[in-house]
């Protein structure tokens, strides 16, 4: 017998659709134009983004799996965690490694995999729930940059670890993303640990190779946000009209993502009654995806009120995982 499925929507009724006019709204008249990156994320784009994890261009996905593998005993005795939640759980894949390591320990009662795809989320939740018998998984639908969604503790007060993989926390900009770890730390207590990957500065060739693979697949990512735009807000993006660039930039040291028009154009958007005029070679931003050293991320969870316990990197020192607890 398995465990029936809980989704929990944690948003009010219409706010997705309500925050997408207004960072469409926003972004679209904004100069430089923008787009946040939390709109990739559709059935789509979350199918596309887990083929960029299988690319021979993209390590961190690997780079992050060789630490999990490595280290996920560590991370169970350390946390003894009776609750696994994990932010932008995606896919759910690499978290078997930890959820395998917190089984065998014995701890573990309850997953919670929070994302603001629901798609993703269910079918990712549905396929664990067949994997482990037992094991209480519960599906938070929400966006963590509005509603954490982080559970109470269980009735018999085991600690939870939050986990927050892929290097997503370098999705948000400097002072979002401190709010964000702020948020994370004013919601858990004494004994509960957060686990952080992040990807790390390296090779600005490698980066960019990461974001710019030779199938084209990160650039079919990058477009679905204006296909996304076409069919919640009716607009009238020419998917073609768009290039994919990738750029690092060495001062803040991120990888920027933009869609470049390639011819001027102008753009229907009748989901919030707006036209979008675009120059021939305007280049709108879609994403930062920010590259870290180990004092940054230790520096960053301090502001926030961690102290680090755990730092570990994979075998060629590209990609970093933290464990930290309340300070
Ligand atoms: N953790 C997985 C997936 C990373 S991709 C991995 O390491 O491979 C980023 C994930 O975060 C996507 O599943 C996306 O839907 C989710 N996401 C992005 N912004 C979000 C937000 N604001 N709130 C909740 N989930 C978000
Ligand atoms: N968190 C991932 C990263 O920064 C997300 C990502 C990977 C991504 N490839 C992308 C986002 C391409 C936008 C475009 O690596």
């Amino acid at each position: 017998m398995t465990t029936p499925l809980h989704v929990e929507r944690r948003l009010p009724g219409g706010f997705l659709a309500d925050s997408l006019r207004a960072d469409a709204r926003a972004g679209l008249t904004a100069v430089p134009k923008s787009l946040p990156p939390k709109w990739f994320y559709d059935g789509a784009g979350s199918e596309l983004f887990e083929k960029i994890t299988g690319l021979p261009e993209y390590y961190p996905t690997r780079a992050e799996r060789e630490i999990l593998y490595e280290t996920a005993g560590q991370i169970a005795a350390l946390s003894g965690a009776g609750t696994l939640v994990e932010l932008g759980s995606g896919s759910s894949e690499k978290t078997r490694l930890l959820i395998d390591a917190l089984r065998s320990a014995g701890t573990l009662a309850t997953y919670v995999p929070v994302d603001v795809s629901e798609p993703a989320l269910v079918t990712a939740a549905q396929a664990l729930i067949g994997e482990y018998p037992g094991l209480e998984v519960r599906a938070v639908v929400s966006d963590f940059e509005h509603q954490l969604g982080l559970p109470a503790r269980d009735a018999d007060g085991a600690p939870r670890l939050v986990a927050f993989l892929g290097s997503t926390i370098g999705n948000l900009l400097p002072s979002p993303r401190a709010a964000f770890l702020a948020r994370v730390r004013a919601s858990l207590a004494e004994g509960d640990s957060l686990l952080l990957g992040t990807d790390l500065v390296k090779d600005p060739a490698v980066l960019l190779a990461a974001y710019d693979d030779a199938a084209g697949v990160t650039a079919a990512f990058n477009k679905n946000v204006l296909a996304v735009l076409n069919t919640e807000l009716g607009a009238d993006f020419d998917l073609d009209a768009f290039e994919h660039v990738a750029a690092w930039d060495a001062e803040q040291e991120w990888i920027e993502m933009r869609l470049r028009a390639a011819t001027a154009q102008t753009v229907h958007v009748p989901g919030i009654e707006l036209t979008a005029r675009f120059t021939d070679g305007e280049e709108m931003r879609t994403e930062v995806s920010a590259k870290f050293r180990r004092e940054s991320v230790t520096a960053e969870l301090a502001a926030a009120g961690f102290a680090l316990r755990e730092w570990w990197t994979d075998s060629e020192g590209r990609f970093g995982l933290s464990l930290s607890v309340p300070a």
